[in-house]
């Protein structure tokens, strides 16, 4: 029961379903059966809402037999972190990036959502979801809408979610021949003091339940289109970090020496959600000195600057807002299904084809070859940041 006395909230029903996946779909019946369904209930639902694209039509279904979708707050933490929310700040509060932020000066955009823990104690439950449930179909795809979605006309609930819905909607559909070539899923092996995936406890001992996951995706619009997008997220990286890189297009010619042979001709945004969480623009400058050699520098902001809290309690903020009544964190019924809609057909693809390709790659890497891979034919490679940034450091990478 949410709201103190007196207050506006005081009396409002919330149910908060942290439940197995199973139960989301008969939980609100019984809500609805023992008439607590009132037009001051609320609902706050976990994810992954749904297992596929039909099973999240049906709940999507139950859900509405039983409340309206204002009443309905389908949870993704990743919303209601201060750093997810500043993307859209750092886009549409400056006017400087946004007229670059499309495929006329951006060459590709990477997403990264990786970690240094197995699955710990939840074997059980991941089994059943694996990454590309687990992470990619909520988590990262949010962190896709977010670099990639139009300015809301009004930053209000429907007007940021019809955004979202837009991006979602215009991901190129994956073909039999993308499962192969824009996909790489992986597990992690044991190595040195740590287990591999099998190894742990409630995971089948021959299981083919992917712990990474690397994607390549085409968003189809005008802003986009041709311009790759790579996503990645795994369990036992070398290190947990959650960012979005942004590549600009190259100089069209390279006139000065580059220290090194390192040639820096293109810029580089790091949008970093967490640790440490901040922005970094690398930008070419001349060494000191005679000659005229070149090197990227960075120039960094971290969100200390600001005071506050930036890594503040993500559900905590969100269940505040659900407390509130404003659902513009939390994920519309259209969306969840645009999402599915998009990934469904590779869950079917792994279904039908038990012997797709599933790499292992050592606990504590960076993941199966493959995925590296998966970016050379754009002259493309993943940013893999420091193992243990610290907010004085500059940005570097290994
Ligand atoms: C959860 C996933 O939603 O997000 C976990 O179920 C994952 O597997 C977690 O570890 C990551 O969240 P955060 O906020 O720690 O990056």
């Amino acid at each position: 029961i949410a709201g103190l006395t007196g207050d506006a909230s005081s009396g409002n029903l919330l149910f908060y379903l942290a439940t197995p996946p199973s139960l989301y779909g008969l939980v609100p019946l019984h809500l609805k059966a023992v008439g607590l369904n009132t037009p001051r209930s609320r609902i706050i639902v976990e994810k992954p809402f749904g297992y596929d694209l039909r099973s999240a039509r049906e709940l999507n279904r139950i859900y509405a037999s039983v409340f309206d979708e204002r009443q309905i707050y389908r949870i993704d933490h990743f919303l209601g972190k201060e750093t997810a929310q500043n993307i859209l700040a750092f886009r549409f509060a400056n006017g400087i990036f946004e007229p670059l932020w499309n495929r006329n000066y951006i060459d590709y955009v990477e997403i990264t959502a990786v970690e240094n823990l197995g699955i710990e104690q939840r074997g059980g439950f991941y089994e059943t979801a694996g990454a590309l449930r687990d992470m990619v179909q909520n988590h990262l795809i949010q962190l896709v809408a977010l670099t990639a979605m139009e300015p809301p006309a009004v930053f209000d609930a429907d007007h940021f979610r019809n955004e979202v819905v837009k991006v979602y909607e215009s991901l190129t559909p994956l073909s039999e021949k993308d499962f192969s070539k824009h996909i790489v899923r992986g597990q992690y092996l044991p190595s040195a003091n740590k287990k591999g995936y099998r190894q742990e406890k409630g995971v089948a001992p021959g299981s083919r339940t992917e712990t990474y996951i690397a994607m390549k995706l085409n968003i189809a619009n005008w802003r986009w289109n041709g311009v790759p997008f790579y996503i990645r997220t795994g369990k036992q990286m070398p290190t947990k970090v959650t960012e979005i890189v942004v590549h600009f297009r190259e100089t069209p010619h390279q006139m000065f020496h580059c220290a090194g042979g390192n040639c820096p001709r293109a810029n580089k945004l790091i949008l970093r959600l967490q640790p440490n969480e901040g922005i970094v623009l690398k930008i070419g400058m001349k060494l000191p000195g005679a000659g005229f050699e070149v090197r990227q520098v960075t120039m960094d902001f971290s969100y200390d600057q600001l005071g506050g809290v930036p890594g503040g309690d993500a559900y905590a903020r969100l269940i505040d807002d659900c407390i509130q009544g404003d659902p513009t964190l939390f994920t519309r019924s259209d969306a969840v299904e645009a999402s599915w809609k998009f990934f469904d057909p590779v869950l079917r693809h792994w279904k039908e084809n038990p012997d797709a390709p599933l790499y292992g790659y050592p606990a504590g890497t960076w993941g199966p070859l493959e995925s590296e891979a998966m970016m050379h034919g754009h002259g493309a490679a993943w940013t893999n940041p420091c193992k243990n940034l610290t907010n004085t450091d500059q940005y570097c990478e290994l």
